[in-house]
């Protein structure tokens, strides 16, 4: 199962990067796979520290500006129980994740991880309709330079209508900045 969620790594000047990033693992959290590429931060900062908090959360718009680089603040953070990392405070879930290995073979790299705290902060909110649009939304935006525009206009369209038809204040927001990010591309 590759579960998305957002991820956070420690710069070299001890600052907190944030990234939208799925995992592989079953369901047990036995086996957890990260598969940042290897131009981004999130690989270097893995590489570099070993250690990392993966955040389940509904908040869409914190995952669509992690996924575009659009947080000039972040959220408020507390410090990771086991692990040198940050926890975001308006998270449902946290899991701490230590690096075992690190197969960089691939420009998209496979990091083995194993799972040594996790924590409940509140519930996840429930089937959204416009959440799940906007986080196929966000996937499309993050690969606007790799797939054809004509293709993601398409999907725009059609994930608009479900915006559209069962979104909150917070879900058409994070839909405009994923729609003028795409925009800004032509
Ligand atoms: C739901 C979702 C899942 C993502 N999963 C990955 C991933 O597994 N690997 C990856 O490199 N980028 C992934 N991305 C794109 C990153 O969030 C984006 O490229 C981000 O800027 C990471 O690069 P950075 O670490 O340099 O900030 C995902 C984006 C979304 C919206």
């Amino acid at each position: 199962m590759i579960l998305e969620g957002v991820l956070t790594t420690q710069n070299v000047d001890g600052s907190t990067h944030i990234a939208a990033m799925g995992t592989v693992l079953d369901e047990r959290w036995d086996s957890v796979v990260l598969r940042p590429y290897q131009t981004s931060q999130t690989f270097e900062n893995l590489k570099r520290l070993g250690e990392a908090v993966f955040h389940i959360t509904d908040d869409v718009e914190l995952l669509v500006r992690s996924a575009l680089g659009l947080i000039p603040e972040p959220p408020p953070l507390q410090p990771a129980c086991c692990i040198r990392g940050r926890i975001i405070q308006d998270t449902c879930r946290w899991y701490e994740l230590r690096v075992t290995t690190v197969d960089d073979r691939q420009p998209r790299s496979q990091i083995a991880c194993h799972l040594v705290h996790q924590g409940w902060l509140r519930d996840f909110v429930g089937f959204c309709r416009a959440k799940h649009a906007v986080l196929e939304g966000a996937i499309l935006a993050s690969r606007r330079d790799l797939l054809p525009a004509g293709e993601i206009r398409r999907e725009f369209a059609r994930l608009s209508v479900i915006v559209e038809k069962t979104a909150g204040d917070q879900e058409r927001r994070a839909f405009a900045t994923l729609s003028r990010y795409i925009e800004e591309a032509k």
